[in-house]
């Protein structure tokens, strides 16, 4: 099975509204199977299909770096039922590169979605799981977490980033930045 490629910011397909998947057929089953796969090759512990450069609402999740496969979740249209109380957790992310901060979310997230086999799920998520849940489905509404940082972190990040490119120390994601 091949990976896919990982878009890095700012790659304007990450900025993009994902739209809700029509039919689970084969075709999404595979594409889920090769996200998996491209989550765990990378490695990350969740990744979201406009990563990928597939802009429809999809997301897969293991957080759980033990027991790898273990509490995977494969989630297609996911929906936040609820959402409340905060923490902070450090993030960083598979798209943007060389870059972590702390973010403020909430500490608790009941998420449904729809399963490969068309079930319907309910998952509740506390903590860690919980923020990484509000990454990834930030994802599919085209949010990353640098913008849910202060303009001023957001700037410096960006500054760092043409610095990384100008010293073609990054030079994978030159392209990417001149479509931005
Ligand atoms: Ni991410």
């Amino acid at each position: 099975m091949a990976l896919l490629q990982i878009r890095k910011y700012p790659d304007p397909i990450l900025k993009q509204p994902a739209k809700p998947v029509t039919q689970i057929d084969d075709a999404v089953r595979s594409f889920i199977e090769s996200m998996v796969q491209t989550m765990y090759a990378a490695p990350g512990i969740g990744l979201a299909a406009p990563q990928v450069g597939d802009s429809r609402r999809i997301i897969v999740i293991d957080a759980d770096q033990e027991n790898p496969g273990r509490r995977l979740l494969k989630l297609i249209n996911p929906e936040v039922v609820e959402m409340h109380g905060k923490v902070t957790w450090e993030e960083a992310c598979l798209s943007v590169v060389d870059y972590s901060s702390p973010v403020q979310r909430a500490s608790h997230i009941v998420v449904k979605a729809l399963t490969p086999d068309e079930n319907e799920l309910e998952i509740e998520a506390e903590e860690f799981l919980a923020v990484v849940f509000q990454h990834e489905l930030d994802h599919l509404d085209g949010r990353l977490f640098i913008d849910r940082l202060s303009g001023l972190k957001r700037q410096l990040y960006r500054r760092k980033l043409q610095k990384l490119i100008k010293e073609g120390r990054l030079e994978n994601y030159a392209t990417a930045a001149a479509r931005a």
